[in-house]
């Protein structure tokens, strides 16, 4: 993959992950969601984002609308980005898993197997120097991928904790936060992530 792509090939390297999600036969999902009539989440914002949130898989708002972070969940990410100041468009928004597991059940190591690499192509194309991991399998997913998985601790140590690390474009920081739909129904854990979220405006430029 070519470091730096330009706009044109940002969109369309991005358009082209788009396209074979759509017809990965070969994912665990794929037939969950053509029953379903269901769309694929693949992720939304800025192809130059310099914050890129991850998220877990789509629930059923997303998989009904093919955008992420639509339901419940993304009106909590909705208040969080506004408590810092960022705009929505400005940061690209993606899942480790595009296809919604039935019933919003955790991802499946094979279901993560079979879409991490489509989320690791989105890192590359966008090279945000920030990724803001939201919930345990991103965070996990995302420590591994850039050779963190010695410091991985439960997401009740690591939350509001940033890690340097080396992405093949240049360094890239990790922010480990809880997920937002854990602070639906919890109004004690929603005020922690407002807190870990301030972190954020350290990295606005
Ligand atoms: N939860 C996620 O992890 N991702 C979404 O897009 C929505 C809910």
């Amino acid at each position: 993959m070519p470091t730096d792509l330009n706009t044109k090939e940002r969109d369309e390297a991005l358009k082209q992950i788009k396209d074979e999600v759509l017809v990965l036969k070969s994912s665990p999902l794929y037939a969950e969601r053509i029953k379903n009539g269901a769309f694929p989440v693949i992720g939304e914002g800025s192809h130059f984002a310099e914050i890129m949130f991850v998220g877990e898989a789509p629930g059923r708002n997303e998989a009904k609308s093919g955008r992420p972070f639509f339901g419940a969940a993304g009106k909590i990410l909705n208040e969080l980005l506004d408590s810092v100041g960022i705009k929505r468009e400005d940061v690209y928004i993606s899942n480790i898993v595009k296809d919604r597991p039935p019933q919003n059940r955790d991802p499946l190591p094979e279901e993560i197997e079979s879409y991490g690499p489509f989320l690791d192509r989105q890192i590359e194309i966008i090279q945000p120097k920030v990724i803001a991991t939201l919930g345990r399998y991103s965070m996990v997913y995302i420590m591994q991928k850039f050779g963190l998985g010695a410091q991985l601790e439960p997401i009740s140590a690591a939350h509001g904790k940033w890690y340097e690390a080396k992405a093949s474009y240049g360094m890239v920081t990790i922010v480990p936060l809880y997920h937002p739909a854990a602070a639906i129904y919890n109004q004690h854990l929603k005020g922690t992530l407002k807190k870990d979220f301030e972190i954020m405006k350290k990295f606005l430029i």
